[in-house]
């Protein structure tokens, strides 16, 4: 089972500077990351907060609650959160930390990700694509270490 995590203000998804993020809404991107996880085999829960603090206990109880694998996208927290971080290098799961656009071809505050230094890797850019290749991602290191 692999946790989608979404963090602050991607519950505006669909509304929210759609020339940036794009028109799908939070609910149709989570119904396409379960048949995302359906087709590679692998049960996918969303959640979504806009508060560090519940992210930091999700990816904390993840791995008691049967996760086997996080994919997140820390919202405007990724450029700044030590504490996401933390919380990320104080948990065994492996974290693939995910972007809709391109954070490197934006602002320069944006180019700087402080929690994917804890993050197995970082797909950013594709629009909804980018949690597929994720889960794609996860789906492989979860068949090699069964
Ligand atoms: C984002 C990029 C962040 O810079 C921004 O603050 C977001 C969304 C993305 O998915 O492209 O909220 O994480």
């Amino acid at each position: 089972m692999i946790l989608v995590l979404n963090g602050p203000n991607l519950n505006l998804l669909g509304k929210r500077e759609p020339e940036i993020y794009g028109k799908t809404t939070l609910d149709e991107l989570e119904e396409l990351c379960e048949g995302w996880g359906v087709e590679l085999g692998l049960g996918v829960v969303c959640r979504q907060s806009n508060f560090e603090g519940q992210l930091v206990e999700w990816i904390q109880q993840a791995r008691d609650e049967g996760f086997r694998g996080i994919v997140l996208n820390p919202g405007a927290l990724t450029h700044y959160s030590i504490a996401l971080l933390d919380a990320i290098r104080g948990q065994s799961l492996p974290v693939v930390e995910v972007h809709l656009s391109n954070i490197h071809a934006r602002e320069e505050y944006r180019s700087r990700s402080v929690t994917a230094a804890g993050a197995r890797g970082l797909v950013s850019g594709f629009g909804p694509m980018s949690y597929k290749m994720a889960l794609v991602y996860l789906a492989d290191l979860l068949e090699a270490q069964p």
